[in-house]
């Protein structure tokens, strides 16, 4: 490989913008949103289904925890940082339907309704979400939408919403469900404003059936293949290794307009350790993931907020070429994931995955990064997480060694020149 001449270089360049161009030829959603992973806010992970706010006025799942949440991403810098989508997850319902058969918020917890809280949410700048189910209940037994796909979709249309989080639960049969989903897309579709459409088509699907990425793009802004993120080290762990294990066949779907969502980033709360919310920052950047973060905006660490503003690790998430990236190898407790950017860039991890002991260092060629492009003939490397630092310029057959603490992760951006 050392003797290839600059024509054959040339040539596997050519040959490996061919290829990629044919991997991107899966038609999106085509409904002007999402052409790079969204990013913002969602209530889950951090608020899950407080509905007594009498117990607990400031973490109920009401219209003060929005705005306050809306408030404190308009002026600690969220906004700016790419944070647009301030997101209702499940519980914010009525138990029944209006006598119109039209969904509506708890009066209680939402007294001045969904549309006023969409007001101040555009106020500031920024997107309003809100969440329903394809069967006849959502997760936590609030009224779903089959049967009232059109119906919903105009209501949340008319409230000025801007995107859906659209659940799986009670879904019926398989056939059901895809229909739910299908017809859902094509009702947001009819209301004319652009909605995104966020699933759980294939998480739901997967149990009894291999999904159809193809189609699910087709009809989705971005979807949940796996279960849902929890507060520690072992659900990360698990969503990385489920993502490299299907790699195959789901890297290759993504790109502008559709994304595959390995869930909330929950950085900021309290069972990640340092190395380890650097871990779930740089990986979600790598996968492309939308980014939508459920914590506390209103009380969470300088550290934590230096990390999730990160203008570089963002950058690299929301590439234009929009490619989720990929493990290349796994080997002895290190992985090695790349994720081609624009501009002949690669963004490269390096995951130690060792529990014992401390930092090790992991030794690795540029001359294999990027099917052999991303340091051809040379390269800068950059150094975006744990800390920014240049590390120069570098040749196609460098090696490179980088030291990284147990369970963190060492995030490079490799430029050819
Ligand atoms: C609805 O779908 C059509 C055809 O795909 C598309 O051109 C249009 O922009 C879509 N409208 C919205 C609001 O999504
Ligand atoms: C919803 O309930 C109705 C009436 O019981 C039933 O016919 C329908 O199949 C249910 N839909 C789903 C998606 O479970
Ligand atoms: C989806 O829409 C089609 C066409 O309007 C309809 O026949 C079908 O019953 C709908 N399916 C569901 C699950 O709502
Ligand atoms: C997947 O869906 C696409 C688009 O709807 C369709 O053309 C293709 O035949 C489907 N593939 C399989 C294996 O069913
Ligand atoms: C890693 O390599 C660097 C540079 O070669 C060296 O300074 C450092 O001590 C090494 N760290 C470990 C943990 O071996």
């Amino acid at each position: 490989m050392a003797a290839m001449t600059a024509a054959g270089r040339r040539a596997l360049r050519r040959w490996a913008l061919a290829l990629a161009a044919l991997a991107a030829a899966a038609a999106a959603l085509d409904n002007g949103v999402a052409r790079t992973p969204p990013m913002g806010w969602l209530h889950w992970e951090r608020f899950l289904c407080g509905t007594d706010c009498a117990a607990d006025p400031r973490r109920c799942v009401s219209e003060q925890l929005f705005m306050e949440m809306a408030d404190a991403m308009a002026s600690e810098g969220w906004k700016d940082a790419g944070y647009e989508y301030v997101c209702i997850d499940d519980c914010w319902m009525a138990p029944a339907r209006d006598e119109r058969g039209r969904l509506q918020p708890d009066p209680k917890r939402f007294p001045s309704g969904i549309r006023k809280l969409a007001d101040h949410v555009h106020s500031k700048g920024l997107k309003l979400g809100v969440y329903s189910d394809v069967g006849n209940k959502t997760c936590a037994g609030f009224p779903g939408s089959y049967n009232h796909y059109e119906l919903d979709a105009q209501t949340f249309a008319s409230w000025g919403v801007d995107l859906l989080k659209f659940d799986g639960c009670n879904f019926g049969t398989l056939e059901l469900l895809a229909e739910g989903y299908r017809n859902m897309s094509l009702a947001l579709n009819k209301t004319g404003r652009s909605i995104v459409y966020s699933c759980e088509w294939p998480l739901y699907l997967r149990p009894v059936q291999q999904p159809n990425y193809t189609e699910i793009k087709q009809y989705c802004n971005h979807w949940r293949n796996f279960l849902d993120v929890s507060d520690s080290w072992s659900s990360i762990k698990s969503i990385l290794d489920w993502t490299a294990i299907h790699q195959d066949s789901i890297v290759k779907i993504a790109g502008p307009g559709g994304w595959n969502d390995p869930d909330m980033l929950v950085i900021g709360n309290f069972g990640l350790s340092w190395n380890q919310a650097v871990t779930q920052m740089a990986m979600w950047a790598i996968m492309a993931a939308p980014l939508f973060m459920s914590n506390d905006l209103r009380d969470i660490s300088p550290e934590a907020k230096w990390l999730l503003q990160n203008k570089e690790v963002i950058a690299i998430n929301q590439d234009p070429l929009g490619k989720q990236g990929y493990r290349i190898t796994k080997d002895n407790n290190f992985e090695l994931w790349e994720k081609p950017l624009s501009g002949r860039a690669h963004a490269v991890a390096v995951l130690n995955r060792q529990e014992i002991g401390g930092p090790r260092n992991f030794t690795f060629s540029l001359t294999f990064l990027g099917n052999g492009l991303a340091c051809n003939p040379t390269c800068s490397v950059r150094q975006v997480l744990p800390t920014s630092r240049d590390w120069g310029f570098h040749n196609w057959v460098s090696s490179l060694s980088v030291e990284v603490n147990p369970t963190g992760t060492v995030l490079l951006k490799v430029v050819a020149l």
